[in-house]
């Protein structure tokens, strides 16, 4: 498949789709700065970008993505900022749900959903209960979510197993464990995209991400699009995965 925009083309082997991309969406507040504008506003526009690259990835035939959309430690950040951010899913959801239902796309989240405002909590358990019979891409939004809360969430909900005599210690291992995390029934994360040039997890999918390829870009998120989508499957095409083992 050779897709060319902007006179930019690169080839992709249609056999060799990621089923799961993660994305740690950084940069909305350094895209809005450099325009003279409030952080709020780089938050804003990049929700145009998850619809966008939701739709390109959807079509592509990418089975499962999921965002970074806010983590446990973002709570650090100026009150209004949060709040802002908070009230996000609400405008996404207006403008985009019914766009993401005709294409067939299934809405998820991991995180402590529980902790963000009863109306965002309202309109993401809306979204994702009209959107559960969809067989398309798996939009999962990791909101109020960090990988090492999420590693202990599981471990106590394991120990509390334990102690109900409902299993024992030997029952668990990696599939049981694996089992019992937020991401629970989504595909194994193949490739990790980072925007805006830091190198490093800020505590996202620290199980998940063990054997997931990862490709970093400087473009900050709302720059981010279906071209840089592409260019950074061609760079997850070019690697070679060994998981460990010995390639023949
Ligand atoms: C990512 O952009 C969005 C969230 C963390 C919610 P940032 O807000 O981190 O933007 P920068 O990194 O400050 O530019
Ligand atoms: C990671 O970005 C969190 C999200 C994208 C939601 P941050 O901007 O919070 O990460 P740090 O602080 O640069 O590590
Ligand atoms: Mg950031």
């Amino acid at each position: 498949m050779l897709f060319n925009k902007k006179n930019i083309s690169y080839e992709l082997d249609q056999d060799n789709i990621p089923g799961h991309i993660a994305f740690i969406m950084d940069g909305n507040g350094r895209w809005a700065k450099k325009r003279k504008m409030p952080r709020t506003y780089g938050h804003h526009e990049g929700t145009k970008t998850i619809r966008k690259i939701a739709l390109e990835a959807n079509r592509l035939g990418v089975k499962a993505m999921t965002v970074y959309a806010f983590s446990t430690e973002n709570f650090k950040r100026d009150i209004n900022e949060v709040n802002y951010i908070f009230k996000l899913p609400k405008e996404f959801f207006d403008l985009y749900l019914k766009e993401l239902i005709e294409n067939n796309v299934q809405l998820r989240y991991i995180g402590h959903l529980e902790m963000a405002p009863k109306e965002t909590r309202d309109i993401i358990e809306k979204a994702i209960s009209q959107t559960s019979q969809n067989t398309g891409l798996i939009l999962t939004f990791a909101f109020i979510y960090g990988g090492r809360d999420e590693i202990v969430e599981t471990t106590k909900e394991l120990c509390q197993q334990c102690l109900d005599g409902k299993i024992s210690v030997d029952n668990i291992n990696e599939d049981y464990f694996e089992k019992h995390l937020m991401t629970t029934d989504l595909p194994p994360v193949d490739l990790m995209i980072r925007t805006s040039g830091e190198y490093r997890l800020s505590n996202f999918m620290l199980w998940q991400l063990a054997y997931a390829e990862f490709v970093f870009t400087d473009i900050h998120w709302p720059a981010f699009d279906e071209t840089e989508l592409h260019r950074c499957i061609a760079i997850y095409q070019g690697r070679e995965r060994r998981f460990g083992g010995v390639l023949k």
